[in-house]
C-alpha cells in the first residue's frame, strides 16, 4: 500500500494523508541553519548544531507521535471552529491533504470548510532563518471571517539541558515583543551573543509568549485556549516555557486569496554590541531589523526560493541518469543524491530517530558520507576532511565523534575504534579523484586540535595507516579495539554492569582480538594511498603501502580464510568469529564485502565461492542480513551486538549500509544481474509499494530493515542519517553504472543487468560535462570506449585539455 506518489518531474515526493505509518521528514536548510520537518509540520529547527544551538523545542518518543513543530491553527470566528492545516496537532478531518517533499522545501496544502491553505517552508540559501510562506484562499462562497494562529516552542539553547535541568530553566526564560516580532533571548543577558526572532508580514490582533498562557493549563497542543476563544493573551514569559505566537485576523471574500509569511530565524551580535542602548539589557536589534523586512515580502522569499530550487538543480545536474528502471532513475537523479547532501551535513546527529543531543559527527561517518556527495560540492568535502584530521590523535588514531560547533573530538566517546583512521585515507582519495586538488595534501593540519602540530595532511594519511601496523594481534591482523566498522561487536569490553556503555566500556587489555574486516579495509586503504604517494613521487611509501598490503592479504588467508567466505574477527580468547566453527555468527557480511573490494579473491575464485555463500546465507527479499545464525542471548565476550533481539540492528538485521558493499563486489566479479537485485531489494522507491511493512519514508534509505530472525521481518527504521545514502549511491553510479572517477581521469566500466540494451548518463568531472552513452552488444561485460569519436584503450578516459568543456563518450559492452 501506498501513501503518496513520486512526481519526478518536480523532483518531489507527494505524500496523500497524513497519518503515515511514522513520520516522514525532510530537512530544510544546508547549510548553517537547518529544520526537521514532518508531513504534519512536526520537527524542529538549529543553527549548525543540534544540541548546543537548538531554537524550537521536541518531545521525542512522544504520544501521539510526533508533537512540537512548525504549527498553524486556522479558527472560523463565526462557528469557533477551529483546525490545524497540517492535520497535527488538532488532527481535524481535513477534506484535502498533500504534503509535497522537495530539496530543501516541504510544502503543505490542505482544504477544510471551503479555505484552501498552503504552507511552504524553506531555508533561503545564506541565511539563518526559515520562512513559512502562507496563502489562504477562500473557495467558498461565502465571505469568511478567520483567525490564524502561529506557534513554536522555544528550545532554552541547549537541548540536552533543556530537557533535564528544569530547576534553573523554569527561572531563565526571557522574551522582548517589538513591533510586532517575537525575540527570544533567554541567556542574552549573560554570555550569549545569539537570540532567535519569529516575525509575521501581517499586522497583529494579538501575541502569545508564554507557553501555559497560549494552551490554557492541562491542554495540550491540539486544543489552546487561546485558539478556541479566538483571543491572544499578549502573554510575556518570564521563566517557564518560552513560546512564539502570533494572532492575524484574516477577512476574505468568495475567491479572494492572501498571503502571510512567518519568519523564525537565528541571529548573532558582536559582544561588545549587543544592547541598545548600550547601558540596557535590550537586544540590539540594527541589524537583524532589514533581514527581518527583507524576508517579510513576498517578492524576496519567492527569489529566495527560486535560487534555491535553482541551487539544487545545479547540484542534481552534476550527475543524471536515464536507464529502463525508473527507480534507479529517481533514485540516482534526485533522491540518494539528496540524501547524501542531508546525511553529509547531519552526520548521525539529528533525525526522528537520532535525538540531536546524543551524537556529534562520526570520523567513519563522515569519511564515508563525502563519497556520495563530493561531485556536488568539492569544497565542503575538502573542509571535512581538514576538520576531521585535525581531531586526529598524534598515534594516528581517531577521536570517534567531533562536535560540529566546536569542531573538536568529543572527550565523552574518545577513540579506540581500530578502523577509524584508514577510513580518513579513503575520504581523501575519493576527494582528489574527484576533484584533481592535489594541494590538499600539503595543508599543514593540527593533530588532536593543538597549536603548533601542525602537519601537512598526507603525513596524517601515513600516520592512520602506520596506526593498523602498530596494533597487530597474535595472527598477526589487526587488533579490533573497542570496535570496527560494526560499533557492536565490542570484543574488549566483557560488560555485566546494566547500562553501561558498550561502546566506551573496556575491561580487556585488547591485546588479542583481531577483525578479519579491518585487516580488508587496511589492503583497501593501501590501494589508495599507492596510487596517492606515485603521484607525490614518494617511491618509499608507495613501496612500504604496497608491501604491508600484500602481507596484510597472506595473512587473511592465513587467518581469516574459512574455506567459503571470510571469517569475521577473533575474540578475546583467540577464538574465531564468522565461521562454520560457531554455532551463531557463522557467516557476517562486512568481511565479504570489504575484502573483495579491496581485490581479495578475485583471482583465485575465491570472492565468487564468499559471495556465493553471502546469497545462500544471508540474502533474503528485503535486503541481505548482517550475519547468521543470529545470537540468540546475550554473550558477554561479544557485547553489544548480542544485546539486541535476533533480526534487529547488527544482530542479524539488514543493516543496509553493508548491501551496497556486496553489490560492488558482485559488480567486481563481473555478475550485474546479481548487482542490481540487491540494489533493487533495498531501493526505498522500489519498495514503495510495501509501505505498511516497510514503514519509513519510501524516498529515503533506512539504517535497518528488520531481518528475517524478527518478527516484523522487512519493517524498516532509522531512516535518513546513514552510510547507506552514500554507499548505495556509489555502488550504483560508479560500478553497477561504473562512471567512476580515478585519479587520472574518469572511468567508465559498466556492470548492469543482462536485460539492459542501454542507458545513459551526463556528468560533470573537474568541470568538464561528460555525455556518455552506453549500449550493449553481448552478453559479458568487456567494454570498448570511442572518446569524442575515437576508440581508445582501457576504460579510462583521460583527462581532456583545460578548454574542453564537453566530451562525448560512447561505450559498448559485449
Ligand atoms: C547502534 C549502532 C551505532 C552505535 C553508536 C549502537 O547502539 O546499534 O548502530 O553505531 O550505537 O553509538
Ligand atoms: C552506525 C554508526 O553510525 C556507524 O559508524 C557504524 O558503522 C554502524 N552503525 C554499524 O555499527
Amino acid at each position: 500500500m501506498k501513501y503518496g506518489y513520486f512526481d519526478d518531474a518536480a523532483r518531489e515526493y507527494i505524500i496523500v494523508r497524513p497519518d503515515t505509518p511514522l513520520p516522514w521528514i525532510n530537512y530544510l536548510g544546508c547549510e548553517e541553519y537547518f529544520g526537521l520537518i514532518s508531513n504534519t509540520a512536526g520537527g524542529y529547527s538549529f543553527y549548525k548544531d543540534a544540541r548546543l544551538r537548538r531554537l524550537t523545542r521536541y518531545r521525542y518518543n512522544n504520544s501521539p507521535l510526533d508533537v512540537g513543530g512548525r504549527y498553524l491553527y486556522l479558527r472560523d470566528n463565526k462557528s469557533g471552529s477551529y483546525w490545524s492545516p497540517s492535520w497535527m496537532p488538532t488532527r481535524t478531518k481535513l477534506d484535502e491533504y498533500e504534503c509535497r517533499h522537495g530539496q530543501g522545501y516541504t510544502i503543505i496544502t490542505s482544504k477544510f470548510n471551503g479555505i484552501k491553505s498552503s504552507t511552504r517552508y524553506f531555508v533561503p540559501l545564506g541565511e539563518s532563518l526559515e520562512i513559512w510562506q502562507v496563502t489562504l484562499t477562500n473557495e467558498s462562497r461565502a465571505v469568511s471571517d478567520l483567525s490564524l494562529f502561529s506557534a513554536i516552542e522555544f528550545c532554552l539553547w541547549d537541548a540536552n539541558d533543556d530537557s533535564t535541568n528544569f530547576q534553573r530553566n523554569y527561572s531563565i526564560g526571557q522574551v522582548e515583543i517589538v513591533d510586532d516580532v517575537i525575540y527570544h533571548k533567554t541567556e542574552y543577558r549573560e554570555r550569549r551573543d545569539h537570540f532567535a526572532y519569529f516575525a509575521c508580514s501581517e499586522k497583529l490582533a494579538g501575541f502569545d509568549t508564554q507557553r501555559e498562557a497560549f494552551l490554557g493549563n492541562y491542554h495540550g497542543w491540539n486544543q489552546p485556549q487561546v485558539v478556541e476563544t479566538g483571543a491572544s493573551s499578549n502573554s510575556e514569559a518570564h521563566g517557564w516555557q518560552p513560546i512564539g505566537s502570533h494572532h492575524v485576523k484574516v477577512h476574505l471574500k468568495a475567491g479572494e486569496q492572501k498571503q502571510i509569511i512567518f519568519i523564525l530565524g537565528y541571529h548573532e551580535n558582536p559582544k561588545d554590541d549587543k544592547f541598545d542602548p548600550p547601558t540596557s539589557q535590550i537586544v540590539n536589534k540594527k541589524s537583524v531589523k532589514p533581514i527581518i523586512e527583507k524576508y517579510l515580502q513576498p517578492a524576496n522569499a519567492d527569489k529566495a526560493f527560486n535560487s534555491l530550487h535553482d541551487y539544487w538543480t545545479t547540484l542534481l545536474g552534476k550527475f543524471q541518469v536515464t536507464t529502463p528502471d525508473t527507480h534507479t532513475n529517481r533514485m540516482v537523479n534526485i533522491w540518494n543524491a539528496y540524501q547524501c547532501m542531508v546525511t553529509f551535513n547531519m552526520s548521525r546527529s539529528a533525525s526522528y530517530f537520532e535525538s540531536g543531543i546524543g551524537r556529534g559527527m562520526g570520523f567513519r561517518d563522515s569519511n564515508q558520507d563525502l563519497l556520495g556527495f563530493v561531485h556536488m560540492i568539492p569544497e565542503r568535502a575538502r573542509e571535512r576532511i581538514l576538520d576531521l584530521s585535525a581531531t586526529q590523535l598524534k598515534n594516528g588514531g581517531a577521536f570517534h565523534q567531533y562536535q560540529p560547533l566546536t569542531k573538536r573530538g568529543n572527550n565523552d566517546v574518545g577513540s579506540g575504534f581500530n578502523d577509524d583512521p584508514a577510513w580518513l585515507v579513503l575520504g581523501v582519495a575519493a576527494y582528489i579523484k574527484e576533484s584533481g586538488d592535489w594541494s590538499i595534501l600539503d595543508v599543514p593540519v593540527q593533530y588532536e586540535n593543538e597549536a603548533g602540530s601542525e602537519m601537512p595532511l598526507y603525513e596524517h594519511l601515513q600516520r592512520s595507516l602506520q596506526y593498523t601496523l602498530d596494533r597487530l594481534g597474535p595472527n598477526r591482523l589487526p587488533l579490533i579495539g573497542r570496535a570496527d566498522w560494526n560499533d557492536c561487536l565490542n570484543l574488549n569490553c566483557f560488560s555485566d554492569t546494566p547500562g553501561q556503555s558498550f561502546q566506551t566500556t573496556t575491561n580487556k587489555d585488547g591485546k588479542v582480538a583481531e577483525s578479519i574486516f579491518i585487516a580488508g579495509l587496511f589492503v583497501l586503504a593501501c590501494q589508495e594511498m599507492a596510487g596517492i604517494a606515485k603521484y607525490k613521487n614518494d617511491k618509499a611509501e608507495g613501496n612500504k603501502v604496497q608491501k604491508a598490503a600484500a602481507e596484510m592479504e597472506k595473512t587473511v588467508w592465513a587467518s581469516g580464510w574459512d574455506g567459503d567466505w571470510f571469517r569475521r574477527a577473533y575474540d578475546n580468547f583467540g577464538h574465531v568469529l564468522g565461521s562454520k566453527e560457531n554455532t551463531e555468527g557463522r557467516i557476517f557480511i562486512e568481511p565479504q564485502g570489504i575484502c573483495i573490494m579491496a581485490g581479495l579473491g578475485v583471482e583465485n575464485g575465491n570472492a565468487v565461492k564468499a559471495l556465493d555463500s553471502v546469497a545462500e546465507h544471508l540474502a533474503t527479499p528485503h535486503g541481505i542480513i548482517l550475519q547468521q545464525p543470529a545470537f540468540s542471548q546475550y554473550y558477554l565476550h561479544l557485547g553489544e551486538i548480542s544485546s539486541y533481539p535476533p533480526g534487529y540492528k547488527e544482530n542479524a538485521g539488514i543493516f543496509c549500509h553493508t548491501n551496497p558493499w556486496i553489490m560492488i563486489a558482485e559488480s567486481i566479479v563481473g555478475r550485474g544481474d546479481k548487482a542490481f537485485d540487491y540494489y533493487k531489494r533495498i531501493n526505498p522507491s522500489a519498495r514503495e509499494e510495501i509501505s505498511e511493512l516497510h514503514k519509513c519514508e519510501p524516498y529515503v534509505y533506512a539504517q535497518m530493515i528488520a531481518g528475517k530472525d524478527a518478527p516484523t521481518h522487512g519493517e524498516a527504521k532509522n531512516s535518513w542519517l546513514t552510510g547507506t545514502a552514500a554507499w548505495n549511491y556509489a555502488a550504483i553510479t560508479q560500478y553497477i553504472l561504473g562512471i567512476r572517477p580515478g585519479f587520472d581521469g574518469l572511468e567508465v566500466k559498466p556492470v548492469i543487468p543482462s536485460g539492459w540494451s542501454d542507458f545513459e548518463v551526463v556528468r560533470s568531472y573537474r568541470g568538464v560535462r561528460y555525455e556518455i552513452s552506453v549500449k550493449r552488444a553481448g552478453a559479458g561485460n568487456a567494454v570498448s570506449l570511442e572518446v569524442d569519436g575515437k576508440s581508445i584503450s582501457g576504460t579510462i578516459i583521460s583527462l581532456p585539455k583545460k578548454e574542453t568543456s564537453t566530451v562525448r563518450v560512447k561505450a559498448v559492452i559485449r
